[in-house]
């Protein structure tokens, strides 16, 4: 049994639950946490402390909530670990009590190992433990992301993405969580409206 982040956090992110979790196994998206499976100790010292109650036990969710037992245990292994409070994110209070926000994620968690999902028309993005970025078969380097510059990051993408296509963004390891926090802020901010997350093993 693991604790699980369900959609009211989604354009919230009030972020009192990591302040208590003892393990520090909250994960952060752009616009939601996740708590990932395989650290949670199931102490359930967070669900109290979210002012929206969208903490819940995996065996006491809603049966609308049960899809974000998957949507954590994937997006745990892309989001960066956050370990202490900040601001909620400035709308909160306006979407606290909105239901339908799962299409605020803007993200669809692809859980099938092969590619065999990817269509023709798919921009594939590959992000490897290694440092490399390969963008639709074009290779680069990943530095230091704070050496990179950010024009000259962001033209990489629109230059190498097609706009009406699907974009899968597939992640190994956790060594470039940063590298996909900013792909993925990027794409949401360009209205990229369908993108798929994988993990590579
Ligand atoms: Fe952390 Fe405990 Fe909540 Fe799991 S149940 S996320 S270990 S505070
Ligand atoms: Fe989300 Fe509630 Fe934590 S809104 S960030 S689960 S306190």
């Amino acid at each position: 049994m693991a604790y699980v982040v369900t959609e009211s956090c989604i354009k919230c992110k009030y972020t009192d639950c990591v302040e208590v979790c003892p393990v520090d196994c909250f994960y952060e998206g752009p616009e939601f946490l996740v708590i990932h499976p395989e650290e949670c100790i199931d102490c359930g010292l967070c669900e109290p402390e979210c002012p929206i109650e969208a903490i819940k036990a995996d065996d006491e969710l809603p049966s609308d909530q049960i899809e974000f037992i998957e949507i954590n245990a994937k997006l745990a292994d892309v989001y960066e670990n956050i370990t202490e409070a900040k601001e909620p994110l400035p709308d909160a209070d306006e979407f606290k009590d909105i239901q339908d926000k799962k299409k605020f994620l803007n993200i669809e968690i692809n859980n099938d190992e092969s590619n065999q999902n990817i269509t023709e028309n798919s921009n594939t993005i590959l992000l490897y433990d290694n440092g490399e970025i390969v963008i639709n078969n074009s290779k680069f380097k990943i530095d230091e992301l704070s050496s990179t510059d950010n024009i000259i990051f962001e033209n990489t993408l629109l230059d190498n993405l097609n706009k009406e296509n699907q974009v899968c963004l597939n992640v190994e390891g956790k060594a470039y969580h940063e590298w996909a926090m900013k792909i993925m802020e990027f794409l949401q901010k360009n209205q990229f409206v369908d993108v798929q997350i994988k993990t590579l093993k």
